[in-house]
C-alpha cells in the first residue's frame, strides 16, 4: 500500500449524525494475549463485532460431517485472532433439521449430533476466557413438531388444554376438509396443516414448525425459564428469531390472504408486528436485568418501517434490532448514505445502537451479490435469479463482487454501532451455486415450485456450505469425514490455510480491520465529510479523525489528506504522485 501525501488541506464540510447514549467501545483484550477478564460493562454490545456461527457448518470435531461444539471449541484461537467481540450461535438445539435447526425439539438441550450441555459449558467458558461473549439464537414463534408439547397436543385431541399452547382450528367445508384460511407459509405451500383427527394447525414457516399460542401463560412462562436456563450457563445475549410474529389476533372468521395483504402493518395486523408483542419483550427485559451485566438481545424483526423496527430496539424491550437495509441495497453511494443516515437517526430515537449486516445464513453472500447485475429497486431477493439460472459464470463478475464486498465491509466496520459478520465472509467466500438438487436441505427449495422461487431462489444452502479450513483433506479441514453439504473444488484457494499469512487475502484484511477498529473506536458519532462525498464517493469521519472513504464507482478519485491506515485494495498514484482511491475500494485514514 502506498503512503499518501496530503492532497486536500481544506477543512471538510460536515453533517453530524449522532446516536445518544453512546460510549466508546470497551471490547475484549487484544487477540493473542492470555486469558481475558470480561468486564461487567452493561454497554459491551453497543459497538461489538459479532460473528455468526452456523454450528452445523463451522467446524466438525466428531468427524460425522456435521459441525459441532467440539469443532467450535477447537477454533476459538481462530476467532480470537480474528478479533471478534462475540459469537452468535444459530440453533444448536435438538432438531430434525426441517429448517436448519430453526425447528426446535427442546429449547434447553443440545442436539446430540452437535454436543452435550457439558460441552456447551466448556465452550462458553473457553470463549469467555478468550474475551469473546456468547449469544444464542432463541426461536419463540414456533417449536418443531417433535417438541413434547406438540406431541402432547396431537395425542390429547381437539378441545384439549394441550392444544391451546399452539394454534389449532377446525377446517372449513362441510367436513372441515378445507384449511381455516388460504394463507401461504413463508416457505411456500399452505400455512395450515391438517392432523389425523381433522383439525388444522398454523405454521408461519414449514409444516414441521407449528406456531405457539403466545396468549397462553404457559408458553410465556416456559420461555422465561429458557432465557434463565441459558443465562445461568453464561450466555451473554439472545438473537430473537422472527420477533415480529409472536403476538397474533385470530378472530372467529379469519381474513383471506388477499385481505391480509391489504391490511396495514401498523401494530393492528392480525399476524405481524402487533403492538402487544412488546409486552412479551418487556417481560423478557425483566429477566435480562436479573443478571450482571444484563443479558442482551437483538431482534430479527422484518417490519414495515424503521419506526416500527425501533420499538423492538427499545431499552424496555429487546434493546437492539437488526437493520437489514444493506442486505437488500445495491453497491451504490446514495443508497448506502441514505441507509446509514436513516438508521442512525432511528437508533437515536430509542437510545439503542445501530446494527449492520452484509451477509447471514438466509441471504446470498455479499461477494456474490455485488458481482451480479444491480437490482435498481426491483423487489426480488438479491442473487435469487442467478441461482435459479444455475449460477452461470457469464452472469457474474466474481472479481468485482469480491472487490466490492471488501470495500463494503471496511465501510460497515467504520460505522458507529455493532457489526454482525457471517462465518466465511472473512475468507471472501462466494455463494456456492453448484449444489445438486438432491443434496439440497433448505425447505425454501423443497416447498416451492420452480415458478414461485423468484423470492427465495433455490434456498439458502449455498451460504451454509461447511467452511474450508485447509487446502486439502477430507472436507477441506472442516472435519475428518466429509461435509453435510458438498463443497466445491475452488474452496481450496479460499481456505483459512490458503489465506493465512497472505497480506493480500480477505482474511488478513478482516483481521487488520478488526484490530484497527478496536484502537480507533470512539463515541457512536458519524460526520459525513461533504467535501469528499460527491458522486460515487462517500467519506465519513468518526471521533478522533478516523476517516473512511469509499469509492463506489469505477474511476479512481483523489484521496483526502491523512495517514492511510488500511485499504480494501491497493491505492494508485496520480501523475503528480498523489495517491488515488481506485474504484470499488475503501480506505481508512487518520486525519
Ligand atoms: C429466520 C431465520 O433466520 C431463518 O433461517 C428461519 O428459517 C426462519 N426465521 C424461521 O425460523
Amino acid at each position: 500500500m502506498s503512503t499518501p501525501t496530503p492532497s486536500s488541506p481544506a477543512p471538510a464540510e460536515t453533517t453530524a449524525v449522532t446516536a445518544p447514549g453512546s460510549t466508546a467501545a470497551t471490547g475484549p483484550a487484544a487477540a493473542g494475549s492470555d486469558a481475558v477478564e470480561l468486564t461487567a460493562d452493561p454497554t459491551w454490545w453497543r459497538q461489538a463485532v459479532v460473528y455468526q456461527i452456523y454450528p452445523r457448518s463451522f467446524a466438525d470435531g466428531s468427524g460425522d460431517g456435521i459441525g459441532d461444539l467440539r469443532g467450535i471449541i477447537s477454533r476459538i484461537p481462530y476467532l480470537r485472532r480474528l478479533g471478534v467481540d462475540a459469537v452468535w450461535l444459530s440453533p444448536f438445539y435438538p432438531s430434525a433439521l426441517a429448517d436448519g435447526g430453526y425447528d426446535v425439539d427442546d429449547y434447553r438441550d443440545v442436539d446430540p449430533r452437535i454436543g452435550t450441555l457439558e460441552e456447551f459449558d466448556e465452550m462458553s467458558r473457553a470463549l469467555h476466557e478468550a474475551g469473546i461473549r456468547l449469544i444464542v439464537d432463541i426461536v419463540p414463534n414456533h417449536s418443531s413438531n417433535r417438541h413434547a408439547w406438540f406431541r402432547e397436543a396431537l395425542a390429547a385431541g381437539p378441545g384439549s388444554p394441550e392444544r391451546e399452547r399452539y394454534i389449532f382450528r377446525d377446517g372449513l367445508g362441510e367436513h372441515g376438509e378445507l384449511p381455516p384460511a388460504d394463507w401461504t407459509s413463508a416457505f411456500g405451500g399452505p400455512a395450515w396443516t391438517q392432523v389425523e383427527d381433522g383439525q388444522w394447525y398454523l405454521h408461519t414457516f414449514a409444516r414441521e414448525q407449528p406456531d405457539f399460542n403466545w396468549d397462553h401463560p404457559e408458553v410465556r412462562e416456559d420461555f422465561l425459564t429458557t432465557l434463565r436456563f441459558w443465562s445461568d450457563r453464561g450466555v451473554d445475549g439472545f438473537r430473537v428469531d422472527v420477533a415480529q410474529c409472536l403476538a397474533k389476533h385470530l378472530a372467529e372468521d379469519l381474513p383471506s390472504s388477499a385481505e391480509l395483504a391489504e391490511m396495514p402493518q401498523d401494530g393492528t395486523h392480525p399476524l405481524v408486528d402487533r403492538d402487544e408483542v412488546h409486552e412479551i419483550y418487556a417481560e423478557w427485559r425483566r429477566v435480562f436485568e436479573e443478571y450482571t451485566p444484563p443479558r442482551t438481545a437483538v431482534a430479527e424483526a422484518w417490519v414495515s418501517s424503521p419506526e416500527r423496527r425501533a420499538k423492538y430496539a427499545s431499552p424496555r424491550g429487546l434493546g437492539q434490532a437488526f437493520n437489514f437495509d444493506l442486505l437488500t441495497a445495491d453497491f451504490e453511494a446514495d443508497a448506502f448514505r441514505r441507509i446509514v443516515t436513516d438508521n442512525l437517526r432511528q437508533s437515536a430515537t430509542t437510545g439503542s445502537s445501530s446494527t449492520w449486516v452484509l451477509s447471514n445464513h438466509d441471504v446470498v453472500r455479499h461477494a456474490t451479490r455485488y458481482g451480479l447485475p444491480p437490482l435498481q429497486g426491483r423487489e426480488v431477493k438479491q442473487g435469487a435469479e442467478w441461482i435459479i439460472a444455475g449460477g452461470p459464470e457469464e452472469g457474474i463478475d466474481r472479481e468485482l463482487g469480491l472487490r466490492r464486498a471488501r470495500a463494503a465491509t471496511l465501510f460497515e466496520l467504520a460505522l458507529p454501532g455493532s457489526a454482525y459478520l457471517y462465518q466465511g465472509e472473512e475468507l471472501g467466500l462466494h455463494e456456492v451455486a453448484e449444489i445438486p438438487d438432491e443434496q439440497r436441505q433448505d425447505p425454501a427449495f423443497w416447498r416451492t415450485t420452480a415458478e414461485d422461487r423468484s423470492f427465495d431462489g433455490l434456498g439458502r444452502d449455498g451460504t451454509r456450505v461447511p467452511l474450508p479450513w485447509t487446502r486439502e483433506g477430507s472436507s477441506f479441514g472442516f472435519g475428518t469425514d466429509g461435509a453435510h453439504l458438498p463443497q466445491p473444488a475452488w474452496f481450496a484457494d479460499v481456505s483459512v490455510e490458503a489465506e493465512d499469512g497472505d497480506p493480500a487475502s480477505t482474511l488478513t484484511l478482516y483481521r487488520e480491520a478488526l484490530r484497527l477498529r478496536r484502537t480507533l473506536q470512539g463515541a457512536e458519532e458519524l460526520t459525513w465529510d461533504e467535501e469528499h462525498s460527491t458522486g460515487d464517493v462517500l467519506a465519513l469521519v468518526r471521533p478522533g479523525g478516523w476517516t473512511s472513504i469509499t469509492n463506489f464507482g469505477d474511476a479512481p478519485v483523489p484521496l483526502p489528506a491523512g495517514e492511510v491506515l488500511l485499504s480494501s485494495a491497493p491505492l494508485e498514484e496520480g501523475p503528480d504522485g498523489a495517491p488515488l482511491l481506485p474504484g470499488a475500494t475503501t480506505a481508512w485514514l487518520r486525519r
